[in-house]
This record gives C-alpha cells, sequence and structure tokens, in this order.
C-alpha cells in the first residue's frame, strides 16, 4: 500500500515539474508548494501551482452560497466537529470544496475524494490542499487510483462519512470494516446511493446509520429538478454549441432529474419525448405535456438522448442501431451505465474524437453517434454541476445532517435514517429570508380548523 502511495505521489509531483505553460506561480513558488505538500500534507492531487484558480472559484460559490456562509459563521464559532474526523466523497468542485471548508470551520478534520474520475477539478483539489486540508483526487483518474483515492482517505480512520453515491461506505463494509466501530455514520446526497444502502439495510448489512439526505425535500425537490434541469442543458449546450430548438430531446427516466430536464428542454424550444418503466410517472409525463413510448421507438427519432434514471443499459445495442445519423447520447443518472458504451465501443468500427468530450462511433449500420462526456454525467463531468444557489441548499442539509450526527448518533436504533424534519424546515426558512420572501403564519383559529375532524 505504501509503495502505491508514493509512486502515485511521484506521479502528481511529475506532473507538477514538468509544467511548461505559463501559470500563477513561478517555477520557484511551484517548488516551494511541491515541497510544503511533500511535507507538511499527505495529500495526492495533480497540480498544487493551481490553487490561486481554485480559490477564486470558491469564493465565487461562497458569495452565493448564503446557506453555507451563516453556517460557517456559527460553526467557526460553536465548533460542532471538534476532534472530529470526516471522509468526503462528492464530486469535487468548488461548492463541495466550500462545504468541505465549512466543516473544517467546524472544527473537522477533512480528508476529501472526488465521485467520480471527470467530475474532479484540479484548481479546486489544488486549493483545498494549500488551505490544510487533505485530498486524494485528480481529474481523469483511472478506475484503479479512484479506488485507492477512496482507500487513502478512509485509511484517516473517520468518524463521519459524507458519500456522494455509496462508494465510501461500500469500500468500508467489503474491505476495511476495521474502521466501523471509530464510524458515528454518515449522509448520502444521491438517490443511486440510497438505492444502494437500501439494499444493504434491507440484508441486515448496514453498520452503521447514514442519512437520507437526497430525500429531503430540500434536496430533491431542488437540487434533482431544477439543479440538474439546468446544469444538464449547460453541459450538453456548451460542450455541442449545437440548438436544442425544433429538435426531439428523448429524456430516458421521469423522476426528479427527468422532470427537470424534460422542462429545460421545452424551455429551450425542443419536442420531448419521455420514456419510462413507471405507469404512474407515464401518466404524469403525457399530462405535463411530453409524448411517453419504448426507447426502442423513440431511438429512431431522437436527435439528443438524456438517460437518468439510476439504471443500467436504458440505451442498448438495438437503440444504437437504429439511431439517426449525427444523433447525440449523453447521461446524467449517476453511474455510466445507463448507455451501454462497453457494448458501443465493441461495435463501433471507427472511433473519432469530434470535440473535447464528444466521441463519435460509427456503427455497423453506417451512421455516426455521439456520446458526451463517454456517458459520465453530462453536467458534471462536461460542466460545472448544479447552479450554486441550489448547492447551498443540498449542502446546507449535508453539514446539518453531520452535525445531526455528531449530536445525536450514539441515540440512533436505526441504520437508515431520514434527514429530521425540523432540519428540512430550518434550511427552507432561512433560504426563503434570504431570498426576501415572507409567507403566511397560520392563526390559532386556522390550526384548530387543520387539525379538527368536527368543525365544518
Ligand atoms: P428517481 O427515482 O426520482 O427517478 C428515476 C426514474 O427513472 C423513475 O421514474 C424510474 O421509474 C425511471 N426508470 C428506471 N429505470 C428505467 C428505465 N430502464 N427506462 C426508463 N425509465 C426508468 O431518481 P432521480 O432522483 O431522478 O435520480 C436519477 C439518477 O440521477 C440517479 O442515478 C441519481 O443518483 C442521479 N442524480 C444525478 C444528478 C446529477 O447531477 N446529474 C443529481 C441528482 C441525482
Amino acid at each position: 500500500m505504501i509503495q502505491e502511495r508514493c509512486y502515485i505521489r511521484k506521479i502528481s509531483l511529475r506532473a507538477s515539474d514538468d509544467r511548461t505553460d505559463d501559470h500563477h506561480y513561478n517555477k520557484n513558488s511551484a517548488e516551494y508548494l511541491i515541497i510544503l505538500l511533500e511535507e507538511k500534507m499527505n495529500s495526492e492531487i495533480r497540480d498544487l501551482s493551481l490553487a490561486e484558480s481554485g480559490e477564486r472559484k470558491i469564493e465565487w460559490v461562497k458569495r452565493n452560497c448564503d446557506l453555507l456562509r451563516t453556517l460557517e459563521k456559527e460553526f467557526t464559532e460553536t465548533k460542532p466537529f471538534a476532534g472530529k474526523k470526516i471522509a468526503l466523497s462528492v464530486h469535487l468542485e468548488a461548492k463541495t470544496a466550500y462545504l468541505c471548508k465549512v466543516l473544517k470551520a467546524g472544527g473537522a478534520d477533512m480528508y476529501v475524494t472526488g465521485s467520480n474520475p471527470l467530475s474532479t477539478q484540479d484548481d479546486v483539489a489544488a486549493a483545498l490542499v494549500k488551505d490544510g486540508l487533505e485530498v486524494h483526487a485528480w481529474y481523469d483518474c483511472t478506475p484503479e487510483e479512484y479506488e485507492l483515492h477512496i482507500r487513502h482517505v478512509l485509511e484517516a480512520g473517520p468518524n463521519i462519512i459524507i458519500d456522494d453515491g455509496g462508494d465510501l461506505v461500500n469500500m468500508v463494509h467489503t474491505k476495511m470494516p476495521e474502521l466501523i466501530p471509530a464510524i458515528i455514520g454518515g449522509c448520502e446526497e444521491t438517490t443511486t446511493g440510497i438505492i444502494r444502502l437500501e439494499a444493504m439495510n434491507n440484508a441486515g448489512e448496514l453498520k452503521f446509520p447514514m442519512v437520507r439526505v437526497n430525500n429531503a425535500d430540500c434536496k430533491h425537490f431542488f437540487d434533482n429538478r431544477y439543479g440538474t434541469g439546468q446544469s444538464v442543458w449547460d453541459g450538453i449546450n456548451r460542450t455541442t454549441n449545437l440548438i436544442v430548438a425544433g429538435k426531439i430531446v428523448v429524456v430516458a427516466g421521469y423522476g426528479w432529474c427527468g422532470k427537470g430536464t424534460a422542462m429545460r428542454a421545452k424551455g429551450l424550444g425542443a419536442r420531448v419525448i419521455v420514456t419510462e418503466i413507471d405507469p404512474i410517472k407515464a401518466i404524469e409525463a403525457v399530462m405535463d405535456g411530453f409524448d411517453v413510448m419504448p426507447m426502442n421507438e423513440a431511438a429512431k427519432i431522437g436527435d439528443f438522448f438524456v438517460t437518468v434514471t439510476g439504471c443500467d443499459k436504458v440505451i442498448d445495442e438495438e437503440d444504437f442501431a437504429v439511431m439517426k445519423d449525427g444523433a447525440v447520447l449523453c447521461n446524467a443518472g449517476h453511474f455510466d451505465c445507463e448507455i451501454d458504451m462497453a457494448r458501443l465501443r465493441e461495435i463501433a468500427l471507427e472511433t473519432r474524437e469530434q470535440r473535447k468530450n464528444i466521441m463519435g462511433y460509427k456503427l455497423p449500420t453506417g451512421q455516426w453517434i455521439f456520446v458526451l462526456a463517454e456517458g459520465r454525467l453530462v453536467n458534471l463531468a462536461a460542466g460545472d454541476g448544479h447552479p450554486a444557489e441550489i448547492m447551498d441548499m443540498s449542502f446546507a442539509i449535508q453539514a446539518l445532517s453531520a452535525k445531526y450526527l455528531v449530536e445525536h448518533g450514539s441515540e440512533l436504533t436505526e441504520k437508515l435514517i431520514d434527514v429530521p424534519r425540523e432540519v428540512d424546515i430550518d434550511v427552507a426558512k432561512r433560504k426563503l429570508a434570504f431570498l426576501g420572501k415572507e409567507i403566511d403564519v397560520l392563526t390559532e383559529e386556522q390550526e384548530k380548523y387543520l387539525n379538527s375532524y368536527t368543525l365544518a
């Protein structure tokens, strides 16, 4: 293990040494930072000299995250995480970095990695290391490096886990069970991670409490729907530079993320087709004004395809075969299995990187189809993820749930718990206040009316 880590560290240092492009630091200061990294930190990142760019991105996020700024102030005074180690695996861009800084302000020792090889931003990782956090992540790491980064973060022996997709929890349970006694609990950010946790819990295998952060109203109502809705189209638009108006967009999955993605496609002027497996969601899509049909039918007419189901092989070989020449495919679900990329790579007669993050595949049937960001989450791998104001709410829920675990972890009997309702309401009230909006308050008489079964 130690040998593997040294090897990686050498690669990351060499990447810094070899820099020839003009950057914010001169050679001497870059070397100084590398020495700092080697002597004082245990981090594995691409290039510490990128820190200034990362710091500016984090500053921009901070300016736009009212709730997190308030929590940072509160946590600085109250230190709810004093003496606690937090291991975090979340898409490592500037909003996540600010969450890490807020938790650190609360007294936590932070051990940070990404949750997808293509969503880590190297400058943001560098800024965190410069700020004294331990980071193990770089953009475009191999699957083996990704796994090592997860392992190295966990080697700190965390008390709290903050997970996005379940990779930390999975590694602890399957390969590092000796860590379990020190873990108070953890928080899970996304739908797919919760599906994995529920499966573990049902099998009696989940060994510490996990908070279903995704299921909080202030998370999925806004993050999954409006966050994914906007950022998916930001990723597609900036990557393809193609018009959406007048095109046919196929959205696979009409859950929270799918609703947002379809709604924004409609707003851009597309004709939207939804594919579903759930008859109720399918009716909802029809009543929202969208066409509904099986994927193999939609495959024949779609110009853009977005999968956002959390399921496997939603677009497969049979669908590729009937697609139009020039069809653009992408995924916004957590894992890169929704488009059957393995099979597409096998059957392609030719491949061509057409633009950054656009790979063309020539099919045996003769047409070319184009996949964005290798089928990984398009809004993060080919964009900057959700807007800051949205992640402000999601990460406020994360931070307050982590605080709840520290305060109440020992009392919890259930292994899978919901975000306490008072935390959800607290976040909503704080957000409304920042939005400058007021709402009505029930009078005593109204409360009585709503709680009565006798009053007419
Ligand atoms: P959800 O559970 O609300 O919706 C998923 C929908 O997909 C359901 O309606 C289900 O019936 C449908 N579905 C499942 N298999 C299908 C198939 N084979 N064909 C068509 N439809 C199918 O889940 P949610 O919250 O919308 O999340 C979906 C995925 O997106 C998850 O993997 C989640 O982790 C991920 N996610 C991604 C984000 C991003 O930033 N890109 C943000 C939040 C979640």
